[in-house]
């Protein structure tokens, strides 16, 4: 995929373009408000993936803009899992992961670690010792202590197990393709918890899987996962959450509910229940033909989820599986398409304002937390640069020439950093400033001069500003009191 490297390569109109940055529709919502903000008031995380593309620096400045603005939570689509993490034999690569936790630190955003033990991604050297129970058994156990070990403190909640039971009608553990149940037997998933546990004791650990929307009934998937946690819970194993991965299509109405019998069922247990890879995604031959119509029906399931999501005190997290349409497995890899908040173009769907409604529907005050004070604002860690908070303000776009940065004080923007060479005048040291509501409309520009603009004939409010000195620009939203 090529390199995007500046906003402008992106033929979005300024207003759209400002509106997409700040993830707000043009009927946006009031100033300061962004699922991620309103999240934190609720005791909430709400968020999504890095996809690889971000990891491999493949990726528009608008998603990073945009995902560390509007969520609280992140997990890696893909560089955290055991092929990713250890490639060869007792050879580690925590790279994308360092990165994926440096990011996470510097905008306060919560790290859920995906996956531990799972069937596949698993490389090639492990099936090598297919049917050697003892040694899997070492494998898998310095498998998890390594991994947990280096991101103890950093990954606040593990998916310990991923996708461990079958499909079948009569649900059963996966005992076929998978190299865990087939050389060790179940018991690979209680000894995978007790290694995460002991590796870190403060994580939170998840069993997680897909099609548990689909109901408590004699046989089913989820009412194996409750048996499962019940057995668990009586023999003392560490298990604190469940994971409902929500891979749904837009005629998969009843699975909102489903999610709520589901996490009324773990709350008598004292478990969690989080969404964790939420997607509601259009068949694929709909791509270009679909109407206002679907996107607020999916909007309306959106809706829904967020709704029990909010109201069943025992649910914690609303992970989505991708920000926006341009970048979704569902398209490569699931026959689906469209499944996101966020379209294409990283505008927001009514699938966004859904979930914003919803937030504003359940007041801070009416909905419980399932978390700890420590847990909803752990101590920063300022020397790894834990101390930026992005609900305030956001950081320079990627585009912006290294150094470039703005602050205001009282009603004067100052401007450090300009590109002298190819500033408006390089005499002066001046920028184009342009100020829009954050409704995307832009509402006064002018020229700095000396590193400094005069701002104060801008009634006080929330905006966003943008500076160009000629050849980078940077966006941030700032407050004029
Ligand atoms: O990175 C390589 C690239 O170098 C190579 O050129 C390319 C073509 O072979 O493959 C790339 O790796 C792909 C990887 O995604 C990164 O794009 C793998 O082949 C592909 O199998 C992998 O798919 C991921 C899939 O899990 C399997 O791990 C999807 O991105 C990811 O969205 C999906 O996520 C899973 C969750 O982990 C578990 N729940 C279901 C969910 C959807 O399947």
């Amino acid at each position: 995929m090529k390199k995007i490297h500046s906003l402008s390569r992106i033929a979005l109109p300024r207003i759209t373009l400002c509106a997409a940055i700040l993830g707000m529709g043009l009927n946006a919502h009031a100033a300061d408000e962004t699922i991620r903000q309103l999240a934190k008031e609720r005791g909430r995380f709400i968020g999504t993936i890095l996809n690889s593309e971000w990891f491999n620096d493949d990726i528009e400045p608008e998603f990073e803009e945009i995902h560390k603005t509007q969520f609280n939570v992140v997990v890696a689509e893909n560089e955290m899992k055991f092929d990713a993490t250890e490639p060869n034999e007792d050879e580690f690569n925590f790279e994308k992961g360092d990165k994926m936790v440096k990011y996470a630190l510097a905008n306060n955003i919560r790290v859920r670690g995906h996956a531990l033990a799972w069937h596949s991604q698993v490389p090639n050297w492990v099936n090598n010792y297919k049917g050697q129970k003892e040694k899997l058994l070492a494998v898998l156990k310095n498998h998890i202590t390594k991994v947990v070990t280096h991101y103890k403190g950093k990954v606040a909640e593990w998916d310990v197990v991923n996708e461990a039971i079958n499909d079948d009608y009569n649900a059963d553990w996966r005992s076929t393709n998978s190299v865990w149940y087939e050389g060790i037997g179940a018991e690979f998933l209680d000894s995978a918890f007790v290694w995460t546990h002991e590796a870190d004791p403060d994580a939170e650990l998840c069993y997680n899987d897909y099609s548990i929307e689909w109901g408590l009934r004699e046989g089913s998937k989820a009412s194996f996962v409750v048996e499962q946690v019940k057995r668990w819970k009586a023999n003392n194993i560490p298990i604190t959450c469940v994971g409902t991965q929500t891979h749904i299509e837009i005629a998969h109405e009843t699975t909102p509910q489903n999610v709520r019998a589901l996490a009324k069922a773990l709350a008598e247990l004292n478990v969690t229940l989080n969404i964790t890879e939420l997607d509601i995604g259009f068949p694929k031959g709909s791509a270009g033909n679909l109407s206002a119509a679907d996107y607020a029906k999916q909007g309306h399931i959106y809706r829904q989820f967020m709704d029990v999501f909010l109201e069943e005190p025992n649910m914690g997290e609303f992970v989505m599986w991708g920000l926006t349409d341009a970048h979704s497995w569902l398209d490569e890899q699931q026959g689906k398409t469209e499944g996101l908040l966020y379209d294409k173009q990283y505008k927001p769907k009514p699938a966004y304002d859904s979930v914003m409604a919803s937030l504003k529907a359940h007041p801070a005050s009416e909905v419980k937390t399932p978390y700890s004070e420590t847990i909803l604002n752990p101590p920063k860690d300022c020397d790894a640069g834990g101390c930026g908070d992005s609900t305030i303000a956001i950081m320079p776009s990627a585009v912006a020439k290294k150094g470039m940065s703005v602050q205001i004080a009282g009603r004067t923007l100052f401007i450090t950093g300009i590109a002298t060479e190819k500033s408006a005048n390089a005499a002066s040291n001046a920028a184009k400033v342009d100020v829009f509501d954050m409704q995307g409309r832009p509402i006064y520009s002018t020229q700095s001069a000396n590193g400094a603009a005069d701002l104060s004939t801008i009634a006080e409010g929330l905006y966003v500003v943008r500076v160009h000195d000629g050849s980078t620009s940077i966006v941030k939203k700032i407050s004029i009191k």
